[in-house]
């Protein structure tokens, strides 16, 4: 075995965002693209002398290439070792929590999350610092410095290793140590439920259906649910990862997840559906008849959490990303813990969960998680609502009434608009952020603005400020409208519209979301301007 170093040159647009890296696959593909960034995630982080790495994916296109590349580059660094998953698979809460539960310096997550994958598709890798969850802002800088002075990377030169066979191997002096990736995580899960719970619910004649949608979820529910649970076969449906998860784009959310919509509001609906995205950190959850917004699925496990043998003895304290509606906040006010609002992206909770001071946490982007891991966790949602379900013998639809009728309804609704040129929505943007100091007070469409402002957020465990997290105008009665650009796309800008309204009339808790929301939505776009900015007659998505 040969150790290479091998020139290069820094490679623009290798600036790690929120979630790590991701860009089209054939970019990633591109000659010395992955090395590049690779070796700049080992310099980033000081080097990998002695350490050891958890590396693993989702599965998509080039996973199972980039994996190779990634273990020859690792041992030429001097890593001790590599703990890998089965044929590359890992989801993003397993290797979070091998991450943890082997203490190890971090891992390699390869995933662009539920973006569609493919040659013509996504690509993404993301760094994990020892802690389990996505690197901070003061790693990736660092990572991101790397990137532009990087001058050589190091790899060995030898033929593939085998990641189907489980067990430990060489390569140079690094130990390769191929895991089942659902053992330990299935373990974990195991841990916090009741089990038997849901085995009696199961047993009793309750029917799910869990969609997978063709990404890395399938193994480990049916693992869960079918294996440990008891739940019938066929339950998990789609649920062979796929290098282009069938061809679809596996963000559960009821666009996407369409089909799973379709069958939980039809005639012979099973009692409960739910779905998992790309990487597995994202869920879906529908009842019979009604779908669950993730913030209200948020405010909802934060309400019965104590109904799991996990959280017991309560929660610490609760946090929800800023466009995330308010309905979890009205919950930690009854309970009486604390309810932190930070901004969009996963990372923004890790101090808050390493601190103890929230122990759930979510965001309306259907990823809702726990201090178990350090991601988010979509099974570990289903399986907390599954408890629930178990415990209290109620359909999903009764569930979400009774939490209505006690703590109000936040009607809620996010409008997205992609691929819009990024020129018009950093003026759209910019338009709006000039006329926010002249908003409150002004009546619009019949609502009173009483706050408009740039949400900034301060972190209570390290102190550090994050500014420009998006513009943010309160109405009168609890509604808001948020504008913000995405930072997760590879191509254009994508505006979000977040739009809510709260509802404490026993009368009309049970409106249908877009019409309940009407004069907030007029609101927005009066004040906004969207369509004359965006030139765009309508959102692309609606959720
Ligand atoms: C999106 C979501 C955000 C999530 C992120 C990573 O980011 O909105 O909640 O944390 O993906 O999964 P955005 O594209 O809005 O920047
Ligand atoms: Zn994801």
């Amino acid at each position: 075995m040969k150790r290479l170093k091998i020139e290069t040159r820094p490679i623009a647009g290798q600036k790690p965002g929120t979630s790590g890296l991701r860009k089209k696959t054939h970019v990633f593909m591109g000659q010395h693209y992955l090395e590049n960034y690779v070796q700049s995630i080992f310099d980033g982080i000081g080097g990998l002398g002695g350490k050891t790495l958890v590396v693993g994916g989702d599965g998509r296109y080039f996973n199972d290439r980039a994996i190779q590349v990634i273990l020859r580059m690792a041992a030429a660094s001097g890593a001790k070792a590599c703990i890998v998953g089965q044929n590359g698979i890992l989801s993003t809460p397993a290797a979070s929590n091998l991450i943890r539960k082997r203490s190890t310096s971090g891992g390699l997550i390869l995933s662009a999350s539920h973006n569609p994958g493919g040659p013509e598709a996504d690509f993404g890798l993301k760094y994990n610092t020892p802690n389990g969850g996505p690197a901070p802002e003061h790693v990736t800088d660092r990572i991101y410095a790397a990137t532009q002075t990087i001058a050589a990377y190091h790899i060995i030169e030898t033929g593939d290793v085998d990641l189907g066979r489980l067990g430990t191997s060489t390569l140079d002096r690094m130990t390769i140590e191929v895991v089942d990736p659902v053992a330990d995580y299935a373990a974990l899960m195991e841990s916090l439920f009741d089990f038997d719970a849901i085995r009696a619910l199961f047993a009793s004649g309750f029917r799910m259906r869990f969609d997978a949608m063709h990404a890395v979820t399938g193994p480990y529910a049916t693992e869960i649910l079918e294996g440990r649970l008891g739940a019938a076969p066929g339950t998990v449906v789609h649920g062979t990862p796929s290098p282009d998860f069938g061809g679809g784009h596996p963000d559960p959310n009821p666009i996407w997840a369409k089909e799973l919509i379709d069958v939980m509001m039809g005639k012979d609906a099973p009692d409960f559906g739910a779905a998992s995205d790309g990487d597995g950190d994202r869920n879906m959850i529908v009842g019979r008849g009604l779908y669950v917004t993730p913030s209200d699925s948020l405010a909802l496990l934060a309400a019965q959490a104590h109904l799991a043998p996990a959280y017991a003895g309560g929660l610490k304290g609760v946090a929800r990303s800023m466009p995330t509606s308010g309905a979890v906040d009205r919950v930690a006010a009854k309970l009486g813990i604390a309810c932190y609002e930070t901004p969009t992206g996963r990372k923004f909770f890790g101090n808050l969960l390493d601190a103890g001071r929230a122990t759930l946490c979510g965001e309306e982007s259907a990823g809702t998680g726990s201090d178990h891991v350090r991601e988010k966790d979509g099974l570990w949602a289903v399986l907390l609502w599954l408890n629930i379900l178990a415990v209290t013998k109620q359909s999903v639809a009764d569930l979400m009434a009774d939490h209505w009728q006690t703590y109000g309804r936040n009607y809620y609704s996010r409008h997205d608009y992609e691929d819009v040129e990024a020129d018009k929505a950093n003026a759209l943007m910019s338009a709006l952020r000039d006329v926010l100091p002249d908003l409150p007070g002004r009546e619009v469409q019949g609502l009173t603005i009483t706050s408009a402002d740039e949400f900034a957020y301060d972190d209570p465990v390290d102190g550090s400020r994050s500014e420009g997290q998006g513009l943010r105008i309160g109405f009168a009665g609890g509604g808001r409208a948020v504008f913000r650009l995405s930072g997760t796309g590879t191509v254009g800008a994508t505006l979000r519209v977040y739009l809510e309204s709260v509802e404490t009339d026993p009368a009309k808790l049970h409106q249908d979301a877009q019409a309940a929301l009407a004069p907030v939505i007029a609101a927005a776009e009066e004040i906004a301007r969207i369509k004359a900015h965006t030139g765009r007659a309508a959102p692309d998505v609606i959720t």
